[in-house]
């Protein structure tokens, strides 16, 4: 699996722990910035991150800031991207298995790197069920052309 990492200064620290599981478990990543704690606007590394994985070239991505929120309410506007926001595993988990949610949003300022990185390593492992929820992820497709210029 191919990921790509974002995050702006209020997430900066919390991607680094992340990185570091990555690399203990072998996972390859890409670090998409930001790549220090000095202030960055999320909406750049919430585009950089959700357009790679909305043209395929990396299967999910994973983006952090101070809550989660402004990060994933930016790759949410990407077409093709479900950004989902998880502070904990059973979201992190249904995520995957009900909303194919190609996008893991965290919050640096919410919760601890022990967390987080379970939070991962949950939403990594678990895949997309199918079934009736392909018929309502589809729906959300459809909302998203109909808007679509
Ligand atoms: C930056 O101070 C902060 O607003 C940002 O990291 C994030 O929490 C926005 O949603």
């Amino acid at each position: 699996m191919k990921l790509a990492l974002g995050s702006d200064h209020g997430g900066f620290n919390l991607k680094e722990k992340i990185k570091e599981y990555l690399d203990e478990k072998g996972i390859t990543y890409e670090d998409m910035g930001t790549y220090n704690s000095e202030s960055a606007d999320y909406p750049d590394f919430a585009k950089k991150v959700a357009e790679a994985v909305a043209k395929g070239e990396y299967e999910r991505g994973i983006l952090i800031c101070g809550t989660g929120i402004g990060i994933g309410i930016a790759a949410n506007k990407v077409p093709g991207i479900r950004a989902a926001l998880c502070h904990d595993t059973f979201s992190a988990r249904y995520a995957r298995e009900h909303n194919n949610a190609n996008i893991l949003t965290m919050g640096e300022r919410v919760i601890g790197p022990g967390l987080a990185i379970e939070i991962v390593d949950t939403w990594l492992k678990a895949e997309f069920s199918g079934g009736r929820h392909e018929r309502r992820v589809n729906k959300i497709t459809e909302i998203e052309k109909e808007y679509s210029i």
